[in-house]
């Protein structure tokens, strides 16, 4: 066991440098999985490389396929290799970093397997002085969320005594409807308390996201205008120009809504809407979200207020590719949307009547998140009906990514021209203002966690809430009494009902 000195130290050390953690265990179920391989262990890694992994830390692995040690370090190797956004890897940390990694085969449905973990951190406390700290991140499959946390809490593995803590990382999705995730709040209640249960939406973990709230709450000239009385409406838009890929039976299940609107799009319109929390500490925040998200309602003045779409055959790029129908693991006759566009109100004193337009699909002609500030035209247009010239209004565009930045258009006059406007654009990038690669939204997240700092992460009564804006939709789709799903190509911006539905209102989509 740590002595008491031991962990003071490593407290201590902790509490000066608010940037580094103390000495912890991470185990991770889901080892040799997709996730791990790709964000976690390239985030672990480069976390080393920039000094902010404890002294002390070690990984143990925790999946059925048969490795050692060794062979995991060498398959881990790959991994970093590929997919670490700092390359080429660097033999010095690696060499350190790897002997950190263990692997334990192991199967989560199994008890004896828990006893077994149990002995090898334990083991493990004595030779890397994790000083008893666990950090447990589920990357296993959802189905198996219930079952590892259980396992954990009945083998006492989530106590956190004698100083130590222990702490529990949940992926998304968390629940696959309110009635699932109250019930796996719940169940994950009997072995953990809130404070120690991380529900993780990486989204919040991008820089560009973060900066929303610094955009918004360290500048003082954008809040008298955040509101109603000058915000006409705001659009958001999570694009992918990927299909399923090879996830088709994950996706099959989920769809548009469960994989992108109930967290990441719901957490976009959470942060553009919040009002400011009276301290930027994870439950002032989380309780700004919650308060948001109460007064969310998902416009039905017509039909249940959403378009669906699927993608058929078409292209990506010059490519052609496959319609959803036609993916692997995806049944032929599958109804599952691959796009959703639909209107939000906010039903407080700074939003009542600004429609929130939100847009999501797979198969659009590109990657691009982007959050969109459509403002009021000025009261009186002096220019406008000049050379029949059309005023447009101004936007502030927020892009989440892949070119992170800000940009505001504004209307300007045209060199020597008269009174001739043109709309121009205000840009900042990221890329070009900083000069230096942002880390991944793993990174930020795993050392959080590991620092105690839940900000970042949803609380239970944020998940429920997501939920209950949705379920309603998701029942009347159930029934059948919902929209219908449109056919889109593959390679466009979804079916051209959505294109209706917004002019509806008189406005259009923005050209991304
Ligand atoms: N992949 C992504 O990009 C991504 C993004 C966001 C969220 N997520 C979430 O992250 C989670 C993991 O996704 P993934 O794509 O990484 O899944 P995955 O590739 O299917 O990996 C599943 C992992 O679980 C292990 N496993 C399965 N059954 C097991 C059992 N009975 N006992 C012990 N281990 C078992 C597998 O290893 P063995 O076969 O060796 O046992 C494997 O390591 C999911 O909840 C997903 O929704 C994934």
């Amino acid at each position: 066991m740590p002595s008491r000195v031991q962990r003071a130290v490593s407290n201590a050390m902790s509490a000066t440098n608010e940037r580094y953690p103390a000495a912890n265990t991470m185990v991770i179920f889901g080892a040799s999985g997709d996730l791990t391989n790709r964000k976690l262990i390239p985030a672990l890694y480069n976390l080393a490389a920039d000094g902010f992994l404890p002294k002390d830390f070690a990984v143990i692995g925790f999946a059925r396929r048969a490795k050692t040690d060794e062979s995991y370090r060498d398959e881990t190797y790959e991994a970093v290799k590929e997919f670490s956004r700092s390359k080429p890897i660097n033999e010095t940390v690696w060499q350190d970093f790897a002997q950190r990694l263990h692997y334990a085969q192991s199967d989560y449905g199994n008890p004896d397997d828990y006893e077994a973990l149990n002995v090898r951190l334990q083991e493990i406390d004595k030779a890397h002085g994790t000083l008893g700290n666990r950090l447990y991140y589920l990357a296993t499959p959802p189905e198996a969320y219930r079952t590892i946390i259980e396992h954990i809490g009945r083998s006492s593995l989530c106590k956190d005594c004698q100083g130590s803590w222990a702490r529990i990382i949940v992926e998304k999705p968390f629940g696959n409807d309110l009635e699932s995730a109250r019930e796996l709040n719940t169940h994950t209640h009997q072995w953990f308390r809130e404070d120690q249960i991380y529900r993780i939406d990486h989204y919040l973990g991008k820089e560009t996201v973060q900066n929303i709230l610094v955009f918004r709450f360290a500048n003082g000239i954008y809040e008298p205008i955040w509101n109603r009385r000058y915000v006409d409406h705001v659009q958001i838009t999570v694009a992918e120009d990927i299909g399923v890929g090879n996830r088709g039976s994950y996706y099959d299940h989920a769809g548009v809504v469960r994989d992108i609107i109930q967290n990441h799009m719901l957490q976009l319109v959470a942060l553009t809407a919040m009002e400011p929390p009276v301290e930027f500490a994870a439950d002032d925040v989380r309780n700004e979200k919650v308060k948001v998200m109460k007064a969310l309602r998902v416009d039905s003045s017509r039909g249940d207020g959403t378009i669906r779409g699927q993608y058929g055959p078409g292209k990506s790029g010059n490519a052609l590719v496959k319609g959803y129908t036609q993916e692997e693991g995806v049944p032929p006759e599958s109804a599952t949307e691959t796009y959703l566009a639909m209107k939000l109100f906010i039903d407080n004193w700074r939003w009542a009547g600004v429609p929130f337009y939100v847009r999501s699909g797979k198969r659009l002609p590109k990657r691009v998140t982007e959050i969109a500030i459509q403002f009021k035209m000025p009261p009186l247009l002096l220019f406008s009906d000049k050379m029949g010239q059309q005023i447009e209004p101004n936007t502030l565009a927020l892009n989440i990514q892949p070119d992170e930045g800000i940009s505001l258009k504004f209307g300007s006059k045209v060199p020597g021209s008269g009174e001739k406007i043109m709309p121009v654009i205000m840009d900042f990038k990221y890329g070009e203002s900083f000069n230096v690669p942002a880390p991944d939204a793993y990174e930020r997240l795993l050392l959080d966690c590991m620092l105690g700092d839940s900000t970042l992460f949803t609380r239970s009564d944020e998940v429920e809430t997501a939920w209950a804006i949705l379920d309603p939709v998701l029942q009347k789709w159930e029934r059948g009494t919902g929209s219908f799903i449109e056919l889109y190509r593959a390679g466009t911006w979804g079916p051209k009902q959505a294109d209706d539905f917004i002019r509806a209102d008189g406005r259009e989509w923005r050209v991304l």
